[in-house]
């Protein structure tokens, strides 16, 4: 995912961007680069590879007050000097940074050529840079504007002109962009995180939106040039929020941060005395919502998981069939949704482009839609008809820790909440969200005995295939297991339902396998002490996660990481807990850059 920041005012300019890109490095790049108005000309440094290598070719002691900044994640060519952005247009006047993609890139590049522009990269950003130059007429926002509309795709942009030093002009469409608001200067940006040390006071443009920033003024109109009028907002992060506060890695701070996030995410919605979960968010369409005859939970990757432990407490506790379903095959098949349908998109982000393009799809075939996403005021909040937010803080770590567990909370309160509208008696939802309640300080309990998982992580960190399994609501943590090590670690390793592994997998496992079964205290936990009993068959390494107490499993499995008893609907919330802990240390035994696993990025906006 790429990173935008710009900033025009009084201050230099440079030392505000670095800033910026650095709080923007975590979202994943192969490239970087800025653009400054310096005396009326305009000046660009860019190179491939990491930030410190552009920074030695900077010139802090200059002065310029306006400028722009990119991290690049290459789609449309190589990840070299030349592809990084800025892009300029033939004249050297004009920059731009983008986030996304041109579709119609190749047509637009054929049409400039045979205009006699010469092209130096292989972007798509040097093709919109170049039509905003042919465009130029003294007017930067004009020439945007006309340059928008012969282009198609996916875009949030930033340029500036040598002949209007003080301007930024910025646009998006299905590209994540906000304005932060100073005194005397305005800044912008594809992620809060970039501002925030500036600014809380944020303006989010709008899709098929342009703005017109100058220290004191943000003018932003449609690409009609129709004046919007919008809200000025304030970001709920704070700036120790996004710093290591002393933590090795993100993830870990993350990790750790779950007690207290997740007291955060139930704070003000259980309603302990009336078996009651308010969700303000719900309030408006709660009558619609009870009468969904079906629910789709939709969503990618570790999201996706939290959706699957979702459905299963939907089925349970509101007792309407629910499927859950990759955002990814939802948008191109073609599904069978009517006015009785609600579709729930989970994210952390809100703007992962598949779960949006199957959001739309939802849309445009008359569901009703919700969004469960931690971004305040992002895309998918946006576009949903309602939503819950996860309030877990922000989650720098590209691996997905405390968005997972706060989604699952969340996806536990609108179980309820609906149930509760349903058939769950007062008595059974107090039951269920006393024990939700207790989560953060069990979370807790777990966390003191780090070292047990870090311990199974040094025994195994050199085997090159692992196993997870896992039954009912520790499915889902199985899978979310294995994706954690494979993500940061690049160890193999797949997650499955226990019982599948004998139509096949079985076949994989050998003499010292680790196999990491969820294996906590429930309706099947017989069935998968059996499936243990097959794994040690064939010569596995069983590493159990079990519930406090259990006795029966210590004689069977290698190593057990203990986690408290709970009601089985939430189980996932104590036993993926481990399961982070093992991927965490695994990874950084094996020398792995956790917060920056390799071809991967924070937030997926293209296909
Ligand atoms: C894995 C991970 C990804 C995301 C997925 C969806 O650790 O982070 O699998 O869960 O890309 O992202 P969001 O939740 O932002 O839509």
């Amino acid at each position: 995912m790429c990173g935008i920041i710009g900033y025009v005012g009084s201050r230099p300019a440079l030392p505000i961007l670095i800033e910026g890109l650095r709080r923007l490095e975590y979202r994943g790049y192969d490239s970087a680069g800025v653009a400054l108005i310096d005396h009326g000309q305009l000046k660009v440094t860019k190179s491939a590879g990491r930030l410190s290598v552009l920074e030695q070719m900077l010139d802090f002691e200059a002065d310029p007050t306006t400028g722009i900044g990119h991290t690049r994640w290459a789609t449309h060519g190589a990840p070299t000097d030349v592809n990084a952005h800025p892009q300029q247009d033939a004249s050297g006047n004009i920059a731009v940074i983008h986030n996304g993609i041109i579709e119609n890139d190749r047509a637009l590049r054929t049409y400039l050529e045979r205009q006699g522009v010469v092209f130096r990269s292989e972007t798509d950003t040097e093709v919109l840079a170049q039509l905003i130059g042919r465009f130029y007429e003294g007017n930067l926002e004009q020439a945007v504007r006309q340059a928008l509309h012969d282009v198609s795709g996916a875009y949030a942009i930033a340029v500036v002109c040598s002949q209007e030093p003080n301007v930024i002009v910025a646009a998006r469409k299905g590209s994540p962009l906000l304005i932060g608001i100073g005194k005397g200067e305005n800044l912008l940006a594809s992620d809060a995180a970039a501002i925030l040390a500036h600014t809380t006071q944020v303006v989010y443009l709008g899709d098929g939106e342009m703005a017109h920033i100058t220290p004191q003024h943000v003018r932003m109109t449609t690409l009609d040039a129709i004046p919007v009028t919008k809200n000025v907002e304030e970001i709920e992060w704070s700036l120790s929020e996004i710093e290591l506060a002393g933590y090795e890695h993100f993830m870990l701070k993350e990790i750790h941060e779950q007690p207290a996030s997740l007291e955060t995410c139930l704070r003000g919605r259980i309603d302990l005395r009336e078996g009651a979960v308010h969700l303000g968010g719900l309030r408006d369409c709660t009558r619609e919502l009870t009468r969904a005859k079906r629910i789709i939970l939709t969503a990618c990757g570790t999201a996706w998981h939290a959706a699957l432990v979702g459905k299963y407490m939907f089925e349970e506790l509101i007792r309407t069939p629910t499927e859950t379903e990759y955002a990814s095959e939802f948008r191109y098949r073609n599904p069978v949704i009517d006015d009785g349908t609600l579709v729930i998109a989970v994210s952390q982000s809100g703007e992962t482009a598949d779960t949006l393009a199957a959001l739309a799809e939802a849309k445009q075939r008359g569901a009703l839609t919700l969004g469960v996403v931690n971004v305040v005021g992002s895309s998918i909040a946006r576009e949903t008809d309602a939503g819950v937010y996860l309030h877990v803080g922000p989650e720098i770590g590209v691996a997905s820790t405390k968005a997972f567990t706060g989604q699952v909370a969340v996806l536990a309160l609108m179980a309820c909440y609906l149930g509760r509208r349903k058939h769950l008696s007062p008595a059974a939802c107090t039951q269920f969200l006393t024990a939700l309640n207790q989560i953060p300080d069990q979370i807790r309990q777990i966390l003191q005995h780090e070292e047990e998982a870090r311990a199974v992580a040094e025994r195994y960190c050199e085997k090159e295939n692992w196993l997870y399994l896992g039954r009912g609501y520790n499915y889902p943590v199985a899978l979310e297991g294995a994706l954690k090590l494979k993500e940061i670690s690049y160890i193999h390793a797949e997650g499955l339902p226990a019982a599948e592994m004998k139509h096949g997998p079985i076949a994989l496992i050998n003499e010292g396998m680790p196999v990491v079964v969820v294996a906590t205290a429930g309706t099947q936990y017989e069935k998968i002490i059996s499936n243990i009993q097959q794994v040690k068959a064939r010569g596995g390494s069983v590493i159990a996660v079990a519930t406090e107490g259990d006795r029966e499993i210590k004689r069977l499995a290698e190593h057990v990481l203990y986690v408290p008893d709970t009601l089985e609907p939430l189980q996932p919330l104590l036993a993926v807990i481990p399961l982070q802990l093992i991927a965490y240390h695994a990874a950084v035994l094996r020398g792995c850059n956790v917060d920056k696993p390799r071809n991967l990025a924070k937030s997926v906006t293209v296909e």
